[in-house]
């Protein structure tokens, strides 16, 4: 609770606002950020991505952020402490870049590995969910730094994600979907909410009374702002009386004038925009942006060493899914002294380190796997090839290119000249100093291009109006180009269009010039300046490519081949169709795993991928999207420096078609979640099928005895034993299981875990606390929680699907 002095300070200052001041608080003054007043003392509030780093107010790689691995990955640890501690990190970035609210952490629930987002949210268990979220939330918070719980609720795919109404029945809704929403605002307090862009059951989250109003303020107490998703406002009478106290972006958004005019048609009751505004100054106050209210936090945590964290956490997150013996041990941990290790895969070079959308941050610098080997390997160990390429989608115009934009104005007056980082331009709400969106007509991209390889170079357009694209003396293309669908953030997901070919030398320049003249938005609430010019290498023989990898895996002890999804696969703004691994990285792994018995794979991807060789190699290591220090990470763990120490939070199927659900097409407009409770394990579950790894699996460089389980009242204590050679770390999990299940309700669920550590051969005790929770349902015919008294089985082990400790219980009212 806030204490008196802040209140104080937030009704004094209401109190000065007119209607014009007030209605202008509550809409973006631009893309990130609320407007200052200085007659309150209240300074402009910044907002900026997450989850996994802090991009600030400009989408550029001049200015670098630290890169955390996926939020699949940080949901791998299992480990809250450590989740907070990436927090307090992200707090220290917000803080360095003038950041007060971090749009994160996104907990949507994995529905369905189709879902587009699924790298960014944790789990598909509501209660892991909840706890990782929590950990988030409290460790950036205690740095001062605010964050929003994104996007309430029922945003877990991204088909017509702007308009589909998700119908959700009371139950899955209250159970699974807002659960962990309640969990993080009952137990982290967290400072902003983000409304979803979809419909529930009917009515647009950014309007949603009953579910904004009703169960998020009122049912759960909630005492700060819901921020709308970027574009995703509706109405202004509908959206301020729904419970919407802040629409993004601005200048132009469906609050300010337009909600001072709605207050004076007699539409709204001033006092309801007063509460919104009390709301947004509480916030103000909280990040020490509203003169004389103390902020949240004064004393920040001791700094945190970012890249010596971002290591730590991705090993903790790496899931050793299969660690198959070859001779008398298993194939991992490599010994690094005397091991030739023949490493394959694209994605080896240019690791795939976070998924794509908003949640991407440019990090200064990334430690390949090929990197993180080279260092750990003595000198002649380790050999590389490439394997496959894993598209033939191009991307923006990067390695070799030097670019700098000309803008000019409709008279053909240059405006400004500035060097580009690479052939992506993205200016949004903010334009570079010195240019005024409204003279801005044409844009000129132009510099050389030092190709590396000799061969037929593609090159290609992405953006909305004109351009003119010339390659050395050819022009490439002159005309006109379009957007595809309604989603007004296609401008940066996706391909650029390939626009023809031109024979480059390896190592001579040629010069490029991409003539743009943007269309601009009619109604876009922000200025956006949105193009690429696009860029593909000349592709080499697959053939070729495929014989030297597997030559270099018969030469070497041990063969490590990363697969890897792409931008293409895994981002916002689309959904999957298939979980194929893309190119021909399956047939890469099959002939690899054929060539030498010691064949370790690491999955970079972010969420679940097909892997049909899964039982024909040696090992397999889910790597997720590692952030920045992937390499070294890996490498650590690949020699045996430390143990990988993921569990999988979510369940990895076979093929896509054993999913519970596998496809998210809206039919009407409408998506129904048919399938209710059964997501996840409570669907597998039930299931005829067998995933290929279940929900809570994962070695170690250790093996584990379950030796014995006890309660005293909620607590439940777990005693397990190291049984292998070396210390290691265990995830124990705690599945609560009715006896006499009711028809229509899954058979267990996760109700509490915790990690212990121990070494050879000693016993360690893992202390849980049974949450109240775990023993209600949602009751909606009296809208309240039902205790549910009776038998109940306990069962413990290392995954949902292995669970050798029983415990029977017997529930009192
Ligand atoms: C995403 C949000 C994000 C916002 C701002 C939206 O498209 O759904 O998660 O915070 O953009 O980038």
């Amino acid at each position: 609770m806030e204490n008196e002095a802040t209140l104080e300070a937030v009704e004094s200052a209401l109190v000065k606002l007119d209607l014009d001041a007030k209605t202008r608080l509550l809409q973006g003054q631009d893309m990130w950020s609320l407007p200052a007043l200085p007659e309150i003392g209240l300074d402009s509030l910044v907002m900026s991505d997450g989850p996994v780093g802090v991009r600030g107010v400009f989408w550029s790689p001049d200015d670098p952020s630290i890169l955390l691995p996926s939020p699949t990955a940080m949901a791998a640890t299992w480990d809250p402490e450590l989740v907070a501690r990436a927090g307090v990190l992200l707090a220290q970035e917000a803080r360095r870049k003038g950041v007060h609210l971090l749009l994160a952490p996104t907990v949507n629930m994995h529905r369905t590995p189709v879902g587009g987002r699924h790298f960014e949210a944790y789990s598909e268990d509501p209660f892991l969910t909840g706890a990782i979220g929590s950990a988030y939330v409290r460790g950036v918070q205690s740095g001062g730094v605010g964050t929003t719980v994104k996007h309430f609720v029922a945003n877990d795919a991204e088909t017509d994600r702007f308009f589909v109404d998700n119908i959700v029945s009371p139950n899955a809704l209250r159970e699974l979907y807002l659960a962990p929403f309640e969990t993080i605002v009952r137990d982290a307090r967290p400072w902003a909410i983000m409304s979803a862009y979809n419909s529930v059951n009917g009515t647009t989250m950014s309007e949603h009374d009953e579910l904004l109003n009703g169960i998020l303020r009122g049912e759960w107490g909630f005492d700060g702002c819901v921020v709308s998703d970027w574009m995703g406002t509706r109405s202004t009478v509908g959206a301020i009386l729904g419970g919407l106290d802040i629409a993004m972006p601005g200048p132009r958004s469906i609050y300010g004038e337009l909600l001072a005019a709605a207050v004076d048609r007699g539409e709204v009751d001033e006092s309801v925009v007063d509460d919104a505004v009390r709301r947004v100054l509480l916030l103000a106050a909280r990040a020490g942006v509203l003169e004389g209210a103390p902020a949240a936090v004064t004393e920040f945590p001791a700094a945190v060493d970012g890249r010596a964290l971002t290591r730590d956490i991705a090993r903790r997150s790496f899931v050793l899914a299969r660690n198959d013996a070859r001779g008398d041990a298993p194939v991992l941990p490599i010994d690094a002294a005397d091991t030739t290790v023949a490493l394959i895969g694209l994605a080896a070079r240019d690791a795939r380190v976070l998924g794509g959308g908003s949640a991407m941050v440019f990090p200064e610098s990334v430690i390949s796997p090929l990197d993180g080997l080279t260092a750990a390997l003595p000198e002649g160990a380790l050999s590389y090839s490439v394997g496959a390429t894993l598209s033939d989608e191009m991307g923006a115009a990067e390695r070799g290119f030097e670019l700098r934009a000309r803008c000019y104005d409709a008279d053909g007056t240059l405006l400004r000249e500035l060097d580009l980082p690479s052939g992506m331009v993205t200016w949004m709400g903010t334009l570079p100093e010195g240019i005024d969106y409204a003279a801005l007509h044409t844009i000129e991209v132009l510099g050389t291009f030092t190709p590396r390889a000799s061969g037929s170079h593609r090159f290609g357009t992405k953006g909305l109006g004109q351009f003119t694209l010339t390659v050395g003396d050819e022009t490439l293309f002159e005309g006109d180009q379009a957007l595809e669908s309604t989603d007004p953030f296609e401008l940066f997901f996706g391909a650029p269009k390939d626009r023809g070919a031109v024979e480059l030398a390896a190592g001579t320049p040629v010069e490029v010039v991409l003539k743009h003249t943007p269309v601009k938005m009619e109604g876009s609430p922000i200025d956006i300046v949105s193009f690429s010019l696009g860029h593909r290498e000349p592709q080499q023989d697959p053939e070729q490519l495929m014989a030297e990898a597997v030559e270099a895996a018969k030469q070497a002890d041990v063969a490590v081949v990363v697969v890897a999804t792409t931008e293409q696969v895994e981002s916002e703004g689309f959904d999957r169709t298939t979980l194929n691994l893309p190119g021909r990285q399956d047939e890469l792994v099959a002939r690899v795993a054929a060539a030498n018995p010691r064949t370790v794979v690491v999955v970079n991807a972010g969420s679940p991928v097909e892997m049909p060789w899964r039982n024909d190699v040696a090992a397999v290591l889910l790597s997720w999207f590692p952030g920045q220090e992937a390499g070294a990470a890996l490498a650590d763990v690949l020699v045996g420096l430390a143990e990988p120490g993921g569990r999988l939070p979510t369940t990895w199927p076979a093929t896509l078609a054993d999913c519970p659900v596998t496809d998210v097409t809206p039919v009407d407009g409408k998506l129904v979640y048919t399938e209710d409770l059964f997501i996840g394990y409570r669907a597998w579950d039930r299931s005829d099928a067998v995933p290929a790894y279940p929900f809570g699996h994962g070695l170690g460089y250790t093996s584990w005895a379950y030796e014995g389980v006890e309660r005293d009242g909620d607590a439940i204590s777990v005693t397990v034993r190291n049984t292998g050679s070396r210390r290691g770390r265990e995830v124990v999990q705690v599945y609560l299981a009715p006896v006499d299940a009711e028809a229509g309700r899954p058979a267990r669920a996760l109700v509490g875990f915790a990690t212990v550590e121990a070494s050879p051969g000693a016993t360690a005790t893992a202390t849980i606390t049974l949450p109240r929770r775990a023993f209600e349902i949602w009751d909606e015919s009296r809208r309240s929680w039902a205790h549910r008294p009776g038998s109940y089985d306990l069962q413990v082990g290392p995954s949902s699907a292995d669970r050798p400790l029983t415990l029977r219980i017997e529930i009192v009212e």
